[in-house]
């Protein structure tokens, strides 16, 4: 299928420490949103972009994105990071289906925006996802309560890729109930939606605090 991206730049980068949001964080002598921005517009199966910007930084951020072979559409972005995708599909041109992305995953690579897309031909909800690597435990106050077995857990990772249809009845219903989910799969989930997953990349990092930034910056200079 081709699709729509939602990219979500509306985040304060509060962990992070500085005092600008996150999108503009520089990598290696380049924003956050326009590392993103870049790899969305090489992706073969995407056919447009929406971008949900902080409120008062739309013009900044449409200042920062390449002149482009792809429409593109900035919004004001809300309060979660939920709204901000609301707002973002609110604004969408209609599509086959909608890739949800988090800019602060600034270093995913062209070819999960396609590899997500192309699985969208077979299934109605795809998630990149690795194994986890550390032992998880449940906790209570300061001690632990049990280890949970991992081999069935997985970490996931974004875009995340959805028929539209699909994607437009989670929203609509994650409103109606007041439901408030940490990614947007768990949106979709909610509905009794099968949600598939493909592997996800180790260089598709979720940059929030300055460590992660300088392990981003690491990576690049390792070259893509
Ligand atoms: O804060 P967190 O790292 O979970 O944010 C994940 C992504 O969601 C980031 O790219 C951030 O810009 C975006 N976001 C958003 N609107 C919010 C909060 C986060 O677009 N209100």
């Amino acid at each position: 299928l081709k699709g729509v991206v939602l990219l979500l730049a509306a985040g304060e980068g509060a962990r992070l420490g500085g005092s600008e949001p996150k999108a503009f964080l520089d990598l290696a002598g380049t924003p956050v949103i326009r590392h993103a921005y870049e790899a969305i517009l090489s992706a073969e199966l995407v056919e447009a972009i929406v971008v949900a910007a902080p409120a008062g930084y739309e013009r900044r951020i449409e200042s920062l994105l390449p002149p482009d072979s792809k429409p593109v559409t900035i919004v004001t972005g809300g309060v979660t990071r939920q709204a901000s995708a609301a707002a973002a599909l609110d604004a969408a041109p209609t599509g086959d289906a909608y890739l949800v992305h988090d800019a602060a995953r600034a270093l995913a690579p062209s070819a999960l925006f396609d590899a997500v897309l192309r699985e969208l031909d077979e299934c109605e909800a795809v998630v990149p996802a690795l194994p986890l690597v550390d032992t998880i435990k449940e906790t209570a106050e300061d001690h632990v309560v049990r280890t949970i077995d991992r081999s069935a857990l997985v970490a996931v990772q974004t875009p995340q890729g959805f028929r539209a249809d699909v994607y437009r009845r989670a929203h609509a219903a994650a409103a109606k109930d007041g439901f408030a989910g940490t990614d947007d799969a768990a949106l979709v989930e909610r509905l009794g939606v099968r949600v598939r997953i493909v592997p996800g990349d180790d260089r598709n990092m979720k940059i929030t605090t300055a460590h992660d930034a300088a392990v981003a910056e690491g990576l690049l200079g390792a070259g893509r």
